[in-house]
């Protein structure tokens, strides 16, 4: 059941679709706008108050694990035994994600004004946007309008527009790493380290950056809480779905008319976000949709009727979630073989090498597949495929972080649902090969089987 009343943009609402209208707002149009209202508002109210605001609402991560925000906010020990940190993960090297980069391309302070808040609800001292180092423009324009936040008494050591909460902001570039991404790898970059993920327990609100109570959140989570502040946490679930409340930003890419950041509410069905907000298929009939980046796998040719919230694509779907929406739409020339070649080439290139089921198990997947392609791929190919990513995640329990997931999950839904495809690329025999000479030299894998 849905409650479906998306009216109006919400987080996109200074930013038109029509690109010759798009404008970037600085601090004076922001204000002029309506901006910054929720944060006064937000200084009148207790912290507490604010957390179950957020909590009511039912804003769930948008960074793609689509955790309770408000829930994550409350963990933070009230009793304050030092600096409380706020690190905003702006990475966003997901592959076919891109809507946090069009956020601060237009509309920075809705950034820093979720982030303002944030840090009432968390008694947090510095807050740290930790950005991908690909994303040159979008940190100077951040830099310029924390510079604006700076001299209209937001941020800064004489309290938030006057009050008594102080907070510090600052832009740390990433180096261009996806692991960085990951909330615990991302802290150890900030520590100026290896960006290794850590393992937990303890948790980042209880011993995260620099040891101290830490909140991680995504971009696009924090722009939505301006406007639960704003409207009220009834007015937030009057969208979406009731376990995935609240207006979602859909990164259409791959092969569609008309590729772009487009809003709508969580919920809607893949067909819609094709036909309706992305011009429809180019080039081609439909075949299968990346549906939340690569990591959560591909939904497939019957699945134009998936809801696109944070269980629909899993439960019926069969993949990993909704993720950060970030949709890869592929037509029926793609093939899908090499489609899920990228992905693990991806992965493999992106371990960062602490587990060995992920560093191992994603380059073997990628040589396994790279024969496939090369015309030699066999049956016992795709069992030890299958049998890999089964062995792999943090799910399964065998790794540190959810890099190994999105391997496996991409592994598992391209070939199972395009199981004829990978089949016919792998036959059951075939005849021998005059360019493979097979001797008693080869490895035999601990799978028991030759993979060259
Ligand atoms: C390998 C990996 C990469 C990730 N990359 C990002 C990222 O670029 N941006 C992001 O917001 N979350 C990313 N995440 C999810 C974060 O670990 C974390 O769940 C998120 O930042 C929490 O914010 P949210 O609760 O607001 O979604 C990644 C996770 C993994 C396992
Ligand atoms: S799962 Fe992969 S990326 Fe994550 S910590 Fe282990 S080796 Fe590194």
């Amino acid at each position: 059941m849905t409650t479906m009343a998306f009216t109006e943009p919400v987080l996109l609402k200074r930013i038109p679709n029509d690109p010759a209208r798009r404008k970037l707002y600085w601090y004076d149009d922001y204000v002029a706008t309506g901006g910054y209202e929720s944060l006064k508002k937000s200084l009148g109210m207790k912290a507490d108050e604010i957390v179950k605001t957020v909590i009511d609402s039912g804003l769930r991560g948008r960074g793609g694990a689509g955790f309770s925000a408000g829930q994550k906010w409350s963990f933070i020990p009230k009793e304050k035994k030092g600096p409380h940190y706020l690190a905003v993960n702006f990475d966003e090297s997901e592959p076919g994600t891109f809507k946090d980069r069009y956020l601060a391309d237009y509309d920075p302070h809705q950034l820093l004004e979720g982030i303002a808040i944030a840090s009432l609800a968390t008694q947090c001292d510095v807050a740290y946007i930790f950005i991908r180092g690909e994303y040159h423009r979008q940190a100077k324009v951040l830099e310029r309008a924390i510079a604006e936040a700076y001299q209209h008494g937001i941020f800064g050591q004489q309290g938030m527009l006057g009050g008594n909460a102080k907070l510090e902001c600052h832009v740390h570039r990433g180096a261009g790493a996806y692991i960085c991404g990951e909330e615990t790898g991302l802290l150890e970059a900030l520590e100026g380290k290896r960006g290794w993920p850590r393992n937990k327990p303890p948790f980042p609100a209880i011993a995260g950056a620099f040891g101290k109570p830490t909140v991680i959140n995504n971009v696009e989570t924090l722009c939505c809480v301006p406007h639960i502040i704003e409207r009220g946490p009834l007015w937030f679930k009057s969208m979406g779905t009731p376990s995935s409340p609240g207006p979602k930003l859909y990164g259409m890419s791959g092969h569609v008319n008309k590729p772009g950041v487009y809003e709508d509410e969580l919920g809607i069905t893949l067909d819609y976000a094709i036909n309706k907000l992305s011009g429809g298929m180019k080039g081609g009939r439909y075949k299968g949709a990346i549906c939340g980046g690569i990591s959560m796998g591909v939904l497939g040719p019957d699945q134009l009727d998936i809801r696109l919230d944070f269980d629909d694509v899993r439960f019926r779907g069969g993949c990993l979630g909704l993720g950060t929406a970030g949709m890869i739409v592929m037509n029926e020339h793609t093939n899908m073989v090499e489609a899920l070649r990228n992905c693990v080439r991806f992965y493999a290139h992106e371990s960062c090498g602490q587990c060995t089921p992920c560093r191992e198990g994603s380059g073997w997947m990628a040589k396994i597949l790279d024969r496939i392609l090369s015309g030699q791929g066999k049956r016992q190919d795709l069992d030890m495929l299958l049998e890999l990513e089964k062995t792999m995640g943090i799910m399964p329990g065998t790794t540190i972080c959810g890099l190994a997931d999105g391997t496996a999950w991409a592994t598992r839904t391209f070939i199972s649902k395009y199981w004829d495809e990978f089949a016919a690329a792998c036959p059951e025999e075939r005849p021998i090969s005059i360019s493979i000479k097979r001797g008693s030299h080869n490895v035999t894998t601990p799978m028991g089987s030759n993979t060259r």
